[in-house]
Protein backbone atom coordinates (compact mmCIF):
# COMPACT_ATOMS: atom_id res chain seq x y z
CA UNK A 1 0.00 0.00 0.00
CA UNK A 2 0.86 3.55 -0.43
CA UNK A 3 2.99 5.05 2.77
CA UNK A 4 3.70 8.55 1.32
CA UNK A 5 0.07 9.85 0.91
CA UNK A 6 -0.97 14.02 -0.42
CA UNK A 7 -4.00 14.54 0.88
CA UNK A 8 -5.39 17.69 -0.91
CA UNK A 9 -7.65 20.01 1.15
CA UNK A 10 -6.83 18.53 4.11
CA UNK A 11 -7.01 22.13 6.14
CA UNK A 12 -11.04 21.66 5.96
CA UNK A 13 -13.82 20.28 7.28
CA UNK A 14 -13.41 16.92 6.02
CA UNK A 15 -10.04 17.23 5.12
CA UNK A 16 -9.03 17.59 8.97
CA UNK A 17 -10.60 14.94 10.13
CA UNK A 18 -8.85 12.78 7.30
CA UNK A 19 -5.84 14.26 8.41
CA UNK A 20 -5.82 13.37 12.23
CA UNK A 21 -7.21 9.65 11.27
CA UNK A 22 -4.12 8.86 8.87
CA UNK A 23 -1.52 11.30 11.01
CA UNK A 24 -2.71 9.12 14.40
CA UNK A 25 -3.37 5.65 12.70
CA UNK A 26 -0.86 5.47 10.70
CA UNK A 27 2.66 6.70 11.89
CA UNK A 28 4.57 4.95 9.29
CA UNK A 29 2.92 6.61 6.70
CA UNK A 30 4.16 10.60 5.44
CA UNK A 31 1.27 12.83 4.94
CA UNK A 32 1.59 15.58 3.29
CA UNK A 33 -1.34 18.06 3.66
CA UNK A 34 -1.50 20.17 0.56
CA UNK A 35 -4.26 23.67 0.70
CA UNK A 36 -4.29 26.88 -0.45
CA UNK A 37 -6.01 27.84 2.64
CA UNK A 38 -9.15 29.53 1.13
CA UNK A 39 -11.93 30.97 3.22
CA UNK A 40 -12.67 27.45 3.58
CA UNK A 41 -8.96 26.30 4.60
CA UNK A 42 -8.04 26.58 8.71
CA UNK A 43 -4.98 25.70 9.63
CA UNK A 44 -6.35 25.95 13.73
CA UNK A 45 -8.77 22.67 12.76
CA UNK A 46 -5.13 20.50 12.96
CA UNK A 47 -3.38 22.38 16.06
CA UNK A 48 -3.14 19.12 17.77
CA UNK A 49 -1.28 17.32 15.36
CA UNK A 50 0.34 19.48 13.74
CA UNK A 51 3.90 18.76 15.06
CA UNK A 52 3.13 15.31 14.35
CA UNK A 53 6.81 13.84 12.93
CA UNK A 54 4.90 12.12 10.22
CA UNK A 55 2.84 15.17 9.05
CA UNK A 56 4.02 17.93 6.59
CA UNK A 57 1.89 21.04 5.01
CA UNK A 58 2.31 22.10 1.98
CA UNK A 59 0.62 25.97 1.18
CA UNK A 60 -0.11 25.18 -2.35
CA UNK A 61 -3.15 25.96 -4.97
CA UNK A 62 -4.15 23.11 -7.44
CA UNK A 63 -4.35 25.34 -10.18
CA UNK A 64 -0.30 25.64 -10.04
CA UNK A 65 0.66 22.97 -11.70
CA UNK A 66 4.53 24.26 -10.76
CA UNK A 67 3.78 24.30 -7.12
CA UNK A 68 2.11 20.25 -7.74
CA UNK A 69 5.43 19.41 -9.32
CA UNK A 70 7.64 20.49 -6.82
CA UNK A 71 5.25 18.67 -4.01
CA UNK A 72 5.10 15.70 -5.85
CA UNK A 73 9.49 15.73 -6.70
CA UNK A 74 9.86 16.96 -3.44
CA UNK A 75 7.96 14.36 -1.22
CA UNK A 76 7.55 11.56 -3.97
CA UNK A 77 3.89 11.03 -2.41
CA UNK A 78 2.57 6.52 -3.86
CA UNK A 79 -0.98 7.94 -2.69
CA UNK A 80 -3.57 10.68 -3.38
CA UNK A 81 -6.79 11.54 -1.43
CA UNK A 82 -8.08 14.38 -3.56
CA UNK A 83 -10.74 16.37 -1.36
CA UNK A 84 -9.34 19.65 -2.28
CA UNK A 85 -12.72 21.64 -3.42
CA UNK A 86 -15.33 24.32 -3.53
CA UNK A 87 -17.71 22.92 -1.80
CA UNK A 88 -20.85 25.27 -0.86
CA UNK A 89 -24.01 25.17 -3.40
CA UNK A 90 -24.82 28.78 -2.52
CA UNK A 91 -21.71 30.03 -3.38
CA UNK A 92 -21.67 27.88 -6.59
CA UNK A 93 -24.70 30.39 -7.65
CA UNK A 94 -23.17 33.30 -6.81
CA UNK A 95 -19.54 32.54 -8.68
CA UNK A 96 -19.98 29.24 -11.02
CA UNK A 97 -16.32 29.69 -11.92
CA UNK A 98 -14.60 29.67 -8.73
CA UNK A 99 -15.82 25.59 -8.82
CA UNK A 100 -14.89 25.07 -12.71
CA UNK A 101 -11.47 26.30 -11.92
CA UNK A 102 -11.01 24.89 -8.44
CA UNK A 103 -13.16 21.40 -9.09
CA UNK A 104 -12.38 20.60 -12.60
CA UNK A 105 -9.36 22.32 -13.66
CA UNK A 106 -7.80 21.76 -10.49
CA UNK A 107 -8.37 17.96 -10.77
CA UNK A 108 -7.40 17.28 -14.09
CA UNK A 109 -4.40 19.18 -13.04
CA UNK A 110 -3.49 17.00 -10.39
CA UNK A 111 -4.51 14.15 -11.99
CA UNK A 112 -1.89 15.56 -14.82
CA UNK A 113 0.77 15.63 -12.10
CA UNK A 114 0.21 12.01 -10.92
CA UNK A 115 0.20 10.71 -14.03
CA UNK A 116 3.55 12.35 -15.27
CA UNK A 117 5.17 11.51 -11.93
CA UNK A 118 3.78 7.46 -11.93
CA UNK A 119 3.75 6.89 -15.78
CA UNK A 120 6.05 4.69 -15.40
CA UNK A 121 4.60 2.16 -12.58
CA UNK A 122 1.93 2.02 -11.22
CA UNK A 123 1.69 -0.54 -9.34
CA UNK A 124 1.53 0.40 -5.43
CA UNK A 125 -0.15 3.71 -6.43
CA UNK A 126 -3.44 4.83 -5.68
CA UNK A 127 -5.15 8.12 -6.63
CA UNK A 128 -8.64 8.87 -4.61
CA UNK A 129 -11.34 11.21 -5.46
CA UNK A 130 -13.47 12.21 -2.73
CA UNK A 131 -16.73 13.33 -4.43
CA UNK A 132 -20.68 13.67 -3.63
CA UNK A 133 -24.31 12.43 -4.01
CA UNK A 134 -25.21 15.56 -5.57
CA UNK A 135 -23.85 14.72 -8.75
CA UNK A 136 -26.56 12.01 -8.97
CA UNK A 137 -29.34 14.74 -8.65
CA UNK A 138 -32.45 14.67 -6.84
CA UNK A 139 -34.93 12.18 -5.75
CA UNK A 140 -38.27 12.14 -5.43
CA UNK A 141 -40.48 10.55 -2.36
CA UNK A 142 -38.68 7.15 -2.51
CA UNK A 143 -35.42 5.43 -4.24
CA UNK A 144 -31.81 5.92 -3.43
CA UNK A 145 -28.90 6.85 -5.15
CA UNK A 146 -26.53 3.93 -6.24
CA UNK A 147 -23.48 3.36 -7.55
CA UNK A 148 -25.14 3.35 -11.30
CA UNK A 149 -27.27 6.10 -10.99
CA UNK A 150 -26.99 8.31 -13.49
CA UNK A 151 -25.80 11.50 -13.51
CA UNK A 152 -27.72 14.59 -13.13
CA UNK A 153 -26.49 17.22 -11.56
CA UNK A 154 -28.20 20.58 -11.10
CA UNK A 155 -26.13 23.20 -8.96
CA UNK A 156 -22.81 24.97 -10.52
CA UNK A 157 -21.28 22.65 -7.93
CA UNK A 158 -22.54 19.63 -7.88
CA UNK A 159 -22.03 20.01 -11.80
CA UNK A 160 -18.52 20.51 -10.92
CA UNK A 161 -17.64 17.70 -8.98
CA UNK A 162 -20.08 15.60 -11.46
CA UNK A 163 -17.36 16.93 -14.47
CA UNK A 164 -14.13 16.27 -11.91
CA UNK A 165 -15.71 12.37 -11.48
CA UNK A 166 -15.54 11.71 -15.51
CA UNK A 167 -12.08 12.95 -15.51
CA UNK A 168 -10.62 10.69 -12.76
CA UNK A 169 -12.31 7.50 -15.03
CA UNK A 170 -11.47 8.76 -17.89
CA UNK A 171 -8.04 9.34 -16.77
CA UNK A 172 -8.20 5.32 -15.32
CA UNK A 173 -9.79 4.17 -18.61
CA UNK A 174 -7.39 5.66 -20.91
CA UNK A 175 -4.37 5.79 -19.12
CA UNK A 176 -4.81 3.18 -16.79
CA UNK A 177 -4.37 5.61 -13.47
CA UNK A 178 -5.28 3.15 -10.49
CA UNK A 179 -8.47 5.87 -8.83
CA UNK A 180 -10.56 4.84 -6.94
CA UNK A 181 -13.71 7.30 -5.98
CA UNK A 182 -16.32 8.11 -3.31
CA UNK A 183 -19.58 9.64 -3.42
CA UNK A 184 -20.40 10.86 0.27
CA UNK A 185 -24.01 12.57 1.44
CA UNK A 186 -24.11 15.08 3.61
CA UNK A 187 -22.08 15.42 6.28
CA UNK A 188 -21.92 17.27 9.56
CA UNK A 189 -19.57 17.60 12.73
CA UNK A 190 -17.06 19.36 14.39
CA UNK A 191 -14.81 22.20 12.41
CA UNK A 192 -17.57 22.52 10.02
CA UNK A 193 -17.49 25.85 8.22
CA UNK A 194 -20.73 27.79 9.36
CA UNK A 195 -21.92 28.75 5.89
CA UNK A 196 -23.77 25.22 6.00
CA UNK A 197 -27.19 24.26 7.31
CA UNK A 198 -26.34 22.53 11.18
CA UNK A 199 -22.83 25.14 11.78
CA UNK A 200 -24.40 28.28 10.61
CA UNK A 201 -27.76 27.51 12.46
CA UNK A 202 -25.87 26.37 15.38
CA UNK A 203 -23.93 29.68 15.29
CA UNK A 204 -27.15 32.08 14.99
CA UNK A 205 -28.90 29.98 17.42
CA UNK A 206 -25.98 30.58 20.05
CA UNK A 207 -26.22 34.55 18.95
CA UNK A 208 -29.82 34.96 18.75
CA UNK A 209 -30.24 35.33 15.20
CA UNK A 210 -32.40 34.26 12.48
CA UNK A 211 -32.70 30.91 11.26
CA UNK A 212 -33.00 31.34 7.35
CA UNK A 213 -35.09 28.06 6.04
CA UNK A 214 -34.81 27.94 2.18
CA UNK A 215 -38.34 27.39 0.72
CA UNK A 216 -40.92 24.76 2.27
CA UNK A 217 -37.97 23.47 4.58
CA UNK A 218 -39.58 19.99 3.39
CA UNK A 219 -35.91 19.16 1.24
CA UNK A 220 -34.58 15.81 2.76
CA UNK A 221 -30.77 15.48 3.01
CA UNK A 222 -29.13 12.36 4.50
CA UNK A 223 -26.49 13.28 7.00
CA UNK A 224 -23.08 11.52 8.22
CA UNK A 225 -20.89 12.02 11.14
CA UNK A 226 -17.86 13.30 9.75
CA UNK A 227 -15.62 10.80 11.58
CA UNK A 228 -17.63 8.19 10.01
CA UNK A 229 -17.03 9.39 6.51
CA UNK A 230 -13.18 9.79 7.38
CA UNK A 231 -13.03 6.31 8.52
CA UNK A 232 -14.82 5.46 5.24
CA UNK A 233 -12.05 6.81 3.23
CA UNK A 234 -9.16 5.34 5.21
CA UNK A 235 -11.30 1.71 4.21
CA UNK A 236 -11.85 2.75 0.61
CA UNK A 237 -8.30 4.18 0.40
CA UNK A 238 -6.70 0.79 2.07
CA UNK A 239 -9.55 -1.86 0.46
CA UNK A 240 -11.61 -0.82 -2.59
CA UNK A 241 -11.40 -1.92 -5.28
CA UNK A 242 -9.30 -0.09 -8.56
CA UNK A 243 -11.64 1.52 -10.63
CA UNK A 244 -14.38 1.64 -8.39
CA UNK A 245 -16.82 3.78 -6.61
CA UNK A 246 -19.01 3.44 -3.54
CA UNK A 247 -21.29 5.40 -2.25
CA UNK A 248 -21.03 6.61 1.43
CA UNK A 249 -24.64 7.30 3.60
CA UNK A 250 -25.66 8.01 6.94
CA UNK A 251 -28.63 6.05 6.17
CA UNK A 252 -30.12 8.96 8.05
CA UNK A 253 -32.71 11.30 6.24
CA UNK A 254 -34.54 14.22 7.83
CA UNK A 255 -36.20 17.12 6.29
CA UNK A 256 -34.74 20.20 6.50
CA UNK A 257 -37.27 21.38 9.21
CA UNK A 258 -37.33 18.49 11.55
CA UNK A 259 -33.91 18.54 11.57
CA UNK A 260 -33.56 22.29 12.21
CA UNK A 261 -36.16 22.30 15.26
CA UNK A 262 -34.24 18.83 16.80
CA UNK A 263 -31.69 21.14 16.94
CA UNK A 264 -33.28 23.75 18.89
CA UNK A 265 -34.59 21.82 20.94
CA UNK A 266 -30.96 20.37 21.59
CA UNK A 267 -29.79 24.00 21.96
CA UNK A 268 -31.82 25.28 24.24
CA UNK A 269 -31.55 22.41 27.08
CA UNK A 270 -27.65 22.78 26.37
CA UNK A 271 -27.78 26.38 26.64
CA UNK A 272 -30.48 26.12 29.42
CA UNK A 273 -32.93 28.48 27.59
CA UNK A 274 -36.86 27.65 27.96
CA UNK A 275 -38.23 25.17 25.35
CA UNK A 276 -39.33 27.06 22.05
CA UNK A 277 -36.27 30.07 22.42
CA UNK A 278 -34.94 28.60 19.60
CA UNK A 279 -37.50 27.43 17.62
CA UNK A 280 -38.85 31.14 17.72
CA UNK A 281 -35.87 32.29 15.06
CA UNK A 282 -36.86 29.97 12.50
CA UNK A 283 -38.10 32.12 9.81
CA UNK A 284 -38.88 30.82 5.96
CA UNK A 285 -36.96 33.05 3.46
CA UNK A 286 -36.29 32.66 -0.76
CA UNK A 287 -35.68 29.27 -2.17
CA UNK A 288 -32.47 28.51 -3.35
CA UNK A 289 -32.39 28.04 -7.12
CA UNK A 290 -32.48 24.60 -8.40
CA UNK A 291 -32.68 23.19 -4.89
CA UNK A 292 -32.45 19.34 -4.76
CA UNK A 293 -35.79 18.18 -3.00
CA UNK A 294 -34.38 14.49 -1.75
CA UNK A 295 -30.46 13.03 -1.57
CA UNK A 296 -30.66 9.35 -0.16
CA UNK A 297 -27.60 7.08 -0.70
CA UNK A 298 -27.78 3.02 -0.78
CA UNK A 299 -24.62 2.23 1.15
CA UNK A 300 -25.14 -1.12 0.81
CA UNK A 301 -21.89 -2.04 -1.45
CA UNK A 302 -19.38 -0.26 0.85
CA UNK A 303 -21.09 -2.09 3.57
CA UNK A 304 -20.78 -5.37 2.24
CA UNK A 305 -18.04 -4.96 0.33
CA UNK A 306 -15.65 -3.22 2.88
CA UNK A 307 -17.75 -3.93 5.81
CA UNK A 308 -17.98 -0.28 6.46
CA UNK A 309 -20.81 1.59 8.58
CA UNK A 310 -21.47 4.31 10.49
CA UNK A 311 -20.75 4.20 13.98
CA UNK A 312 -22.23 7.20 15.29
CA UNK A 313 -25.73 7.88 16.07
CA UNK A 314 -27.62 11.14 14.64
CA UNK A 315 -28.36 12.43 17.80
CA UNK A 316 -25.09 11.58 19.45
CA UNK A 317 -23.49 12.77 16.31
CA UNK A 318 -25.31 16.14 16.57
CA UNK A 319 -25.01 16.66 20.72
CA UNK A 320 -21.41 15.99 20.72
CA UNK A 321 -21.72 18.58 17.50
CA UNK A 322 -23.16 21.22 19.48
CA UNK A 323 -20.61 20.69 22.93
CA UNK A 324 -17.78 20.99 20.43
CA UNK A 325 -19.01 24.68 19.04
CA UNK A 326 -19.88 25.67 22.25
CA UNK A 327 -16.52 24.70 23.52
CA UNK A 328 -14.58 26.35 20.69
CA UNK A 329 -16.26 29.60 20.62
CA UNK A 330 -12.71 31.24 19.53
CA UNK A 331 -12.43 29.13 16.75
CA UNK A 332 -16.07 29.94 15.46
CA UNK A 333 -15.14 33.73 16.19
CA UNK A 334 -12.11 33.91 13.73
CA UNK A 335 -14.02 32.15 11.25
CA UNK A 336 -16.97 34.47 11.14
CA UNK A 337 -15.05 37.55 11.26
CA UNK A 338 -13.45 39.29 8.29
CA UNK A 339 -15.05 38.18 4.72
CA UNK A 340 -17.95 35.75 5.87
CA UNK A 341 -19.79 38.70 6.96
CA UNK A 342 -19.22 39.80 3.43
CA UNK A 343 -20.62 36.65 1.64
CA UNK A 344 -23.13 36.81 5.06
CA UNK A 345 -24.50 39.82 3.98
CA UNK A 346 -24.83 39.12 -0.06
CA UNK A 347 -26.73 35.78 0.99
CA UNK A 348 -29.10 36.24 3.55
CA UNK A 349 -29.14 40.38 3.10
CA UNK A 350 -29.16 42.66 6.19
P1 LIG B 1 -14.32 22.58 2.74
O1 LIG B 1 -14.87 23.67 1.89
O2 LIG B 1 -14.55 22.61 4.21
O3 LIG B 1 -12.75 22.47 2.53
C1 LIG B 1 -12.16 22.55 1.27
C2 LIG B 1 -10.65 22.68 1.47
O4 LIG B 1 -10.06 22.74 0.16
C3 LIG B 1 -10.25 23.96 2.20
O5 LIG B 1 -9.26 23.66 3.17
C4 LIG B 1 -9.68 24.85 1.11
O6 LIG B 1 -8.68 25.74 1.58
C5 LIG B 1 -9.13 23.82 0.14
N1 LIG B 1 -9.08 24.34 -1.23
C6 LIG B 1 -10.10 24.97 -1.91
N2 LIG B 1 -9.67 25.33 -3.14
C7 LIG B 1 -8.38 24.92 -3.24
C8 LIG B 1 -7.40 24.98 -4.26
N3 LIG B 1 -7.67 25.58 -5.44
N4 LIG B 1 -6.18 24.44 -4.04
C9 LIG B 1 -5.91 23.84 -2.86
N5 LIG B 1 -6.78 23.76 -1.84
C10 LIG B 1 -8.00 24.29 -2.03
O7 LIG B 1 -14.88 21.24 2.09
P2 LIG B 1 -15.38 19.89 2.79
O8 LIG B 1 -16.78 20.04 3.19
O9 LIG B 1 -14.35 19.46 3.76
O10 LIG B 1 -15.35 18.90 1.54
C11 LIG B 1 -14.16 18.21 1.18
C12 LIG B 1 -14.43 17.36 -0.04
O11 LIG B 1 -15.47 16.43 0.25
C13 LIG B 1 -14.89 18.16 -1.26
O12 LIG B 1 -14.30 17.60 -2.41
C14 LIG B 1 -16.41 17.96 -1.27
O13 LIG B 1 -16.91 18.04 -2.59
C15 LIG B 1 -16.52 16.56 -0.72
N6 LIG B 1 -17.78 16.26 0.00
C16 LIG B 1 -18.24 17.11 0.98
C17 LIG B 1 -19.42 16.79 1.66
C18 LIG B 1 -19.93 17.66 2.77
O14 LIG B 1 -21.03 17.40 3.29
N7 LIG B 1 -19.21 18.67 3.23
C19 LIG B 1 -20.11 15.62 1.34
C20 LIG B 1 -19.61 14.79 0.32
C21 LIG B 1 -18.43 15.11 -0.34
P1 LIG C 1 -26.20 22.75 2.86
O1 LIG C 1 -25.70 22.54 4.25
O2 LIG C 1 -25.81 23.98 2.12
O3 LIG C 1 -25.82 21.44 2.05
P2 LIG C 1 -26.26 20.95 0.55
O4 LIG C 1 -26.92 22.05 -0.16
O5 LIG C 1 -24.93 20.65 -0.04
O6 LIG C 1 -27.13 19.76 0.76
O7 LIG C 1 -27.80 22.70 2.90
C1 LIG C 1 -28.48 21.60 3.45
C2 LIG C 1 -29.97 21.83 3.25
O8 LIG C 1 -30.36 22.96 4.04
C3 LIG C 1 -30.35 22.18 1.82
O9 LIG C 1 -31.63 21.61 1.52
C4 LIG C 1 -30.43 23.69 1.82
C5 LIG C 1 -30.91 24.00 3.23
N1 LIG C 1 -30.46 25.30 3.79
C6 LIG C 1 -31.40 26.19 4.33
O10 LIG C 1 -32.61 25.91 4.36
N2 LIG C 1 -30.94 27.39 4.82
C7 LIG C 1 -29.63 27.74 4.81
O11 LIG C 1 -29.27 28.86 5.24
C8 LIG C 1 -28.68 26.81 4.26
C9 LIG C 1 -27.21 27.13 4.22
C10 LIG C 1 -29.14 25.59 3.78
Amino acid sequence: MPKVILITGGAGFIGSHVIRLFVNKYPDYRIINLDALTYAGNLENLRDIEKAPNYVFEKADILDTTALNRIFETHQPDGVIHLAAESHVDRSILSPLDFVYTNVIGTVNLLNTAREFWKNDFSGKRFYHVSTDEVYGALGESGFFTETTRYDPHSPYSASKAASDHFVRAYHDTYGLPVVLSNCSNNYGPNHFPEKLIPLFINNIITGKPLPVYGDGLYTRDWLFVKDHAAAIDTVFHNGKTGETYNIGGFNEWKNIDLVKLLCRLMDEKLGRPAGTGEKLITYVKDRPGHDRRYAIDASKINQELGWKPSVTFEEGLSLTIDWYMDNKEWLEHVVSGSYLEYYKQQYGG
